[in-house]
């Protein structure tokens, strides 16, 4: 069966139907390529691009430039997949127009077919205004990585009463100001799985348990590019950089012994046209 581009209602229809969503970050064209090969339902360009590919040590730094830059590559890169631009720090807080005008660039520019935002009821007026333009909003809450200071850290977040029910508030709000979707991020399962019921929109996990409607992983973690840490709720499927170092220490070692470039790497020319030289 051909394959079409995922849309909005496939989401949906997956969320009614039981069936899970998959999401995956890609931030470059080629592992965008692999990615929508996989078949994921959809991409996020994450701002967790300034600390995997950019070299930050948080997500705070990475800016609106480098994000449109590195989601055109993958809207290149993905033919299927619904690719969903993360909005970030400082590109939605000062003021809903300017989230309106820096979420359109996302669409417009980088060919987006969504963005993604963090904060919970506070963002509730971004968001519609964001979504009144015409713009797919998927919302972020739980452990939102922008805001890590003011949470005291990269800790799980809804882990008492009060917190778990500010939690299904905010994602109540969240999805009445027009959220497409909505990313749970280091929460209880518990609690996922309270907004996830409470909720007709879906929501997707990371470090929120199996009771959401999909789950996200950023890719560096998954295939072990990312060699700083592995929280937790990251699963490695494969270990790539020691197989990465290893080929890249032969190839220096092949150069240095002048066993590369061999004969069936190299061109060769008519013996006459080499007498010429
Ligand atoms: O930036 C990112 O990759 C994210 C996911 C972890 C959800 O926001």
């Amino acid at each position: 069966m051909e394959r079409k581009k995922v849309t909005i209602s496939d989401f949906m229809q997956k969320k009614e139907a039981g069936q899970k969503i998959t999401m995956m970050t890609a931030y470059d064209y080629p592992t965008a390529g692999l990615v929508d090969q996989a078949e994921m339902d959809s991409i996020l360009v994450g701002d967790s691009l300034a600390m995997v590919v950019l070299g930050h040590d948080s997500t705070v730094p990475v800016t609106m430039d480098e994000m449109l830059h590195h989601c055109k590559a993958v809207v290149r890169g993905a033919a299927h997949s619904f690719v969903i631009g993360d909005m970030p720090f400082m590109s939605y807080q000062v003021s809903p127009e300017k989230a309106v005008s820096n979420a359109g660039r996302f669409i417009k520019e980088a060919r987006c077919d969504a963005v993604k935002l963090e904060g919970g009821t506070e963002m509730a007026p971004v968001v519609r205004a964001i979504v009144v333009a015409g713009i797919p909003v998927c919302a972020h809450i739980g452990l939102t990585p922008q805001t890590a200071t003011k949470l005291s850290g990269f800790k799980v977040q809804g882990k008492d009463a009060e917190g778990a029910r500010e939690l299904v508030e905010s994602a109540r709000e969240l999805e009445k100001a027009g959220a497409f979707m909505i990313v749970l991020e280091c929460i209880p399962d518990a609690v996922a799985a309270r907004i996830t019921e409470a909720l007709n929109i879906p929501t997707i996990g990371i470090g929120a348990g199996k009771y959401c409607d999909g789950q996200v992983l950023v890719y560096h973690d998954l295939v072990g590019l990312f060699e700083r840490f592995v929280p937790k709720m990251v699963k490695q499927y494969v270990n790539l950089a020691p197989m990465v170092k290893k080929a890249l220490i032969q190839y220096k070692e092949e150069v240095e012994s002048g066993a590369f470039p061999g004969a069936e790497h190299s061109f060769t020319m008519k013996a006459e046209e080499a007498e010429k030289l």
